[in-house]
């Protein structure tokens, strides 16, 4: 996909604060750290327009880009990080619930897993999550920088089995400092924009 203009539009706590209109949104969530912030950077080829933190849990609101008034990527709080205390971790995966189970112009989450690890407690119950409650999604293995190549396989092998993604839904691999997967995850959101009348 061609970019043009990819801006920064807003940033949201609850749905009243969300953006007006009904552009489609792709929203990117994972463990806090795990990358989303690079990876949506990366899509657009920014240095920094997703604000990358040096400490996980950086994001603790849900920010909005909007690409060319054509669709918008929203940032998702990253869960899982262990240095927050218990009640603000609840009222982020509050508030990234509400987000995904109300917004009606969400076409598909990214969800975003390290390559180097087996999927968390907190990546299954994501993907749990978003299985049972229909939402469409792609997984994204990402900081493939991080293995060797020869691992790769084996490492999509283990995240596919744990996360007990079907064949049509493998992990698309992924470096943002490599800038690796990108065409593959833009060709997904594509598709998934295309594909209208199968996903809603
Ligand atoms: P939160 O906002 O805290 O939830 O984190 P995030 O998921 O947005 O992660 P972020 O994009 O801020 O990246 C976290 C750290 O991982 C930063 O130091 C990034 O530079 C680094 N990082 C992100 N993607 C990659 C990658 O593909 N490869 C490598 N080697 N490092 C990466
Ligand atoms: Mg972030």
């Amino acid at each position: 996909m061609k970019i043009k203009e990819a801006k920064y539009e807003l940033t949201a706590v609850q749905p009243s604060q969300y953006p007006a209109g009904n552009l489609p949104e792709f929203a990117f969530a994972g463990r806090s750290n795990v990358g989303k912030s690079s990876v949506i950077n990366s899509l657009l080829n920014r240095k920094n327009l997703a604000r990358v933190g040096s400490k996980p849990g950086r994001t603790k609101e849900m920010n909005f880009y909007n690409i060319d008034n054509i669709l918008r990527f929203v940032d998702l709080p990253g869960y899982g990080y262990a240095g927050v205390s218990k009640s603000k971790k609840s009222s982020w995966g509050e508030m990234a619930e509400v987000y995904l189970t109300t917004r009606k112009q969400l076409k598909a989450v990214i969800l975003l897993v390290d390559i180097r690890h087996k999927p968390s407690a907190d990546d299954i119950q994501m993907n749990e999550w978003l299985m049972i409650n229909n939402v469409p999604y792609i997984v994204s293995a990402t900081k493939s920088d991080k293995v060797k190549r020869g691992e790769i396989k084996n490492r999509l092998n283990e995240i596919s089995s744990v996360l007990k993604l079907s064949e049509i839904n493998k992990p698309i691999t992924s470096s943002s400092v490599e800038k690796h997967g990108m065409n593959m995850l833009w060709e997904a959101i594509e598709n998934n924009l295309k594909s209208d009348e199968i996903i809603l």
